[in-house]
């Protein structure tokens, strides 16, 4: 978690603390252990298993529209409706371009219960208003004190977006999703891109027989 006050002298100048959460009892009870630390600011949560490559960070395209409307923000994507049962699911009012102004929250809906399929996708900027909230959040979906329950009641109390982050994200919480994110974040990179490409056309070649062609080799033989 991050205050915004400290997040462009602490990426400069890495100044990391750290809490650990005693018992597993949800998201909204690791965020509330987090109060004192945090103080009276808006801070942004990053949840580790949701990965984002963009161009500009999704950090960056929050921050950016927390300082335009000065509350609560919620980075979103729209999801397939069959997978709305694994998100925080938003019942919102598209208002521009990218931004939707957030009326109810639910945690990990049913297809037929949600009210939408624009789900959170683990990376929030939140007014402190929510430590009072968090305070009373009872447990909710899963028996886990849930954010998403909080964020519902502060979204009644004051104003709250959401807002469609451009970018890919990868779950990295599932096995697919951290290989996928491993190879596409190697081939982004310029010392890696050949060699793992050219590995990754072997393993095909070797796996199902067909010849692949292969960029990098292609480039070494030019
Ligand atoms: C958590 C949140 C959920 C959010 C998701 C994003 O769920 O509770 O609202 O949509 O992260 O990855 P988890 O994946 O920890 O079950």
């Amino acid at each position: 978690m991050q205050r915004l006050s400290s997040f462009y002298p602490s990426i400069l100048g890495a100044n990391i603390h750290y809490i650990r959460q005693k018992e597993p009892k949800g998201l909204g009870h690791a965020i509330y252990c987090a109060k004192s630390f945090i103080g009276n600011e808006p801070f942004a949560v990053l949840l580790g298993d949701d990965i984002v490559y963009a161009e500009k960070p999704c950090l960056k395209q929050m921050i950016e529209a927390y300082e335009e409307y000065k509350t609560t923000i919620l980075g979103v994507q729209e999801v397939a409706r069959e997978d709305v049962c694994k998100y925080g699911i938003i019942d919102g009012k598209h208002i521009e371009d990218r931004v939707y102004k957030v009326k109810g929250l639910v945690e990990k809906p049913s297809v037929e219960d949600a009210p939408s399929n624009v789900a959170i996708l683990g990376r929030y900027i939140i007014n402190p208003a929510i430590f009072e909230i968090l305070e009373h959040t009872e447990p909710g979906k899963g028996g886990e004190i849930q954010l998403t329950d909080a964020l519902k009641e502060l979204a009644q109390r004051e104003a709250m977006y959401a807002y469609n982050f451009e970018g890919r994200r990868y779950d990295v919480g599932d096995k697919q999703g951290f290989i996928e994110a491993t190879i596409d974040f190697a081939i982004n990179r310029k010392d890696l891109r050949e060699g793992v490409l050219e590995y990754l056309v072997n393993v095909v070649n070797r796996e199902t027989g067909n010849v692949v062609e292969n960029e990098a080799a292609a480039t070494n033989e030019n």
